[in-house]
Order: C-alpha cells, then structure tokens, then sequence
C-alpha cells in the first residue's frame, strides 16, 4: 500500500524546511519498508503569482487525494493590499475549511537542554507540556457577513465571530479524549464575560464534558490566560480555543518552547474508517527576513512529520523514533540561529538536518 503525502512547501523559509523535512520523511520510509509517494506542488504566494490563485484547483485536487499533507508557509508582502481571498495565507485557509479540518493541535513542550537559553526562568518553565486544541474552520476566521464598505461616506469594515453548538461540540470531544490520555485537565478558553459566542462555547463545552466524568474542566477569560500562560505555565494540560484566540495564543505559547522554529501542528478532519486525513505544518510562518539564507531551524517541519506518523500513518513508533532523534540533536547541543544568543555560532538548515538523519541512523 502505497501512502501518498502531498508537499507544498509555499513561500519564504517554507522550501527550505520542507526539503529537510521531506529527507527525513523518505529515510522513515526507506528504514521501516513504507511506501511514500511525494507529490509536490505549489501554493500561497508561489503559486498566486504563477496561476493567479494561491490555491488552484489542481492542487486541491491532489490534497484531496493525498494521505497527508505537508506544508511549508504561506505569506508574501508584495500581495499585502490584495483582497483577502486573494492573499498567500487563503492558500491555508481554504484547504482547512474545505479538508474540513477543525481540529488543530499545536503541542508545546519545553525542551530540557534549553532551558537556560530561554527568557524565562527556568523554575517556570521546566516540565512544560500543554496541548494546544484550537478549533479550525469556524469563528471569526470564516464568518459571514465579512467585508469593507462606505457607509454614508465613512470607511468600516467587519468580520463576524459565530460559532454552532456542532462546531464547539466535535473540537470539544477531542479536547477531552486528549486529556484523558494525558493530565486530565481542559482548561476552555473563552471571553464570554463580553461575547456572546463565547457565552456558547463556554455552555456547550460543559455538556461535553458531562460524558468524560475523568476530566476536570476549567474556564479561563482570554485576557487571563495569556497570562497564566506565561506565570505558570505548567498549570496547563490541555488548552481549548476558538480560532482566533488559539492563533494568538499558541505564538505566545511557543515562546516557552524556546523558538517558534521548534513547534509543529497538525490539522485534521473527523476520523473516516479509522484513517484520519491531515495537514501538517510548523507554526512558525515565513520568515521573511531570513528566507532564501538557508538558516531556518528545520525542526518544527521535522516533527511535523512526526506528527503525521502519529495521527495519519498510523505509526507511532516512527513518531517517537523522531522526535527522539530532534531531542539528541538538541542534547547534543546543535543550535539554528533562533536557538542561540547574538554573537554565538549557529548552524544552518541543512546541517541541522543531516543531524537528524544521524540521529536517526543511530537510533536504529
Ligand atoms: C497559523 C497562521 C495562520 C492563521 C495564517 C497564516 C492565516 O498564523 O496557522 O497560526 O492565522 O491561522
Ligand atoms: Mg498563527
């Protein structure tokens, strides 16, 4: 059986840790018997600029047909006054709402080795392990009615946050699974003291809650919890957002991590005859500023391939096995240029990954 794992690796750095994460992608295959077939396609600004559209229908069509797909990032300054649906990021958008994937999950772990680079105390964050749900395709993201007007010769514009009692109800169920496998604790966030969207949320993640009598739930205002986040972030076990509030908050949360650079994502749809079709990206955008240098940390793309092992492969045993081998790499002290102070040596994207590889090697 032949698994077939569309790449779009997009635009700024995403070429770059996508060809990392495609090398250590074929190893796995090539090491436990597994074949991949890699299609790779163009998407965001790349493919706005050559077909006029960030996400053309032929390569929705292949993402359709794919086991898994794996993705880069999508963002181009040179596109910023184009309307909404004509930007990169619609690239991502789209293939979220029509995948129908509603479920996001953004892990963020501290990493021993680490600690004493990060700005944080190390008593704050050691042992950090919070899984981010953040609910994908509904919100003020997609809400209707949207746009920019003139009205009585003043300029406004507006998006709408809605969500359906199914939408919180399905992003809540896997919060709780999650949590049941992990700390049980959902910590939902909401700002249902202004909205009453959130007011929604808040009511219908209770109920769900009344079906895993093993999980403790707690409320937590936005506001708040971006603080908490930061004051005590092993408090959290699992997090439970909206779309927006999950965006803001899983950047802010990379930040105990130690780099963006190191956190991966997958998004997926609900489970069909026990195979679950996913997206699978680094948090991390496009970094423009470095882009096309090949100094990007690699290691987000890596273990979102670890990620698609785990929830669209079916093997979990490759899962570990990599991030094993980015936590070597790590212990072993190798360094991109996001994880090392100024004036300090780094090395580049591609070094970095054939020190996963031999990790890998190692581990067998
Ligand atoms: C993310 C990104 C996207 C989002 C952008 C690129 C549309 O920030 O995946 O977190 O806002 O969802
Ligand atoms: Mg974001």
């Amino acid at each position: 059986m032949t698994h077939v794992i569309v790449a779009l690796p997009g635009d700024g750095i995403g070429p770059e840790v996508i060809a990392a994460a495609v090398e250590v992608l074929k190893w796995c295959g090539r090491h436990h018997g597994l074949e991949l077939e890699v299609r790779t396609f163009p998407a965001g600004g790349t493919a706005l600029e050559r077909y006029g559209d960030p996400l053309p229908d032929f390569v929705l069509a292949a993402c359709r047909e794919a086991d898994a797909i794996l993705v880069g990032a999508a963002g181009d300054s040179r596109f910023d006054s184009n309307p909404a649906r004509m930007r990169p990021e619609q690239a991502l958008l789209r293939l979220r709402k029509e995948l129908g994937l509603y479920t996001n999950l953004r892990p963020v772990k501290t990493h021993p080795s680490l600690l004493d680079t990060s700005p944080f105390k190390k008593s704050i964050i050691e042992n950090v392990d919070i899984m981010i749900v953040r609910e994908l395709t509904g919100g003020i993201y997609f809400g209707e009615p949207r746009g920019t007007e003139r009205r009585s010769g003043v300029r406004c514009a507006y998006n709408m946050e809605i969500y359906h009692d199914y939408e919180i109800e399905r992003i809540a169920r896997v919060a709780f699974q999650l949590a049941g496998e992990r700390s049980r604790l959902v910590t939902s966030v909401d700002k249902s003291n202004v909205m009453e969207s959130s007011l929604l949320w808040r009511t219908v993640v209770e109920e769900v809650a009344l079906e895993y009598p093993g999980v403790e739930l707690e409320h937590m205002l936005v506001d708040n919890c971006s603080m908490q986040l930061i004051s005590r972030p092993r408090h959290f076990d699992v997090l439970l957002s909206t779309n927006l509030f999950g965006d803001i908050l899983s950047d802010e949360a990379a930040v105990l991590a130690g780099s963006i650079g190191l956190l991966p994502s997958a998004s997926l749809g609900a489970p069909a005859e026990g195979v679950r079709k996913g997206l699978y990206e680094p948090v991390h955008g496009t970094a423009p500023d470095i882009a096309g240098r090949g100094q990007a940390n690699p290691l987000a793309a890596i273990s979102s391939v670890a990620l698609m092992f785990r929830y669209s492969l079916g093997r979990e045993d490759i899962a570990r096995r990599i991030d094993a081998a980015v936590e070597t790499c790590l212990l072993q002290g190798h360094r991109t240029a996001d994880l090392v102070s100024a004036g300090e040596g780094a090395m580049g994207t591609r070094a970095m990954a054939a020190r996963v590889l031999e990790a890998l090697e190692v581990g067998l």
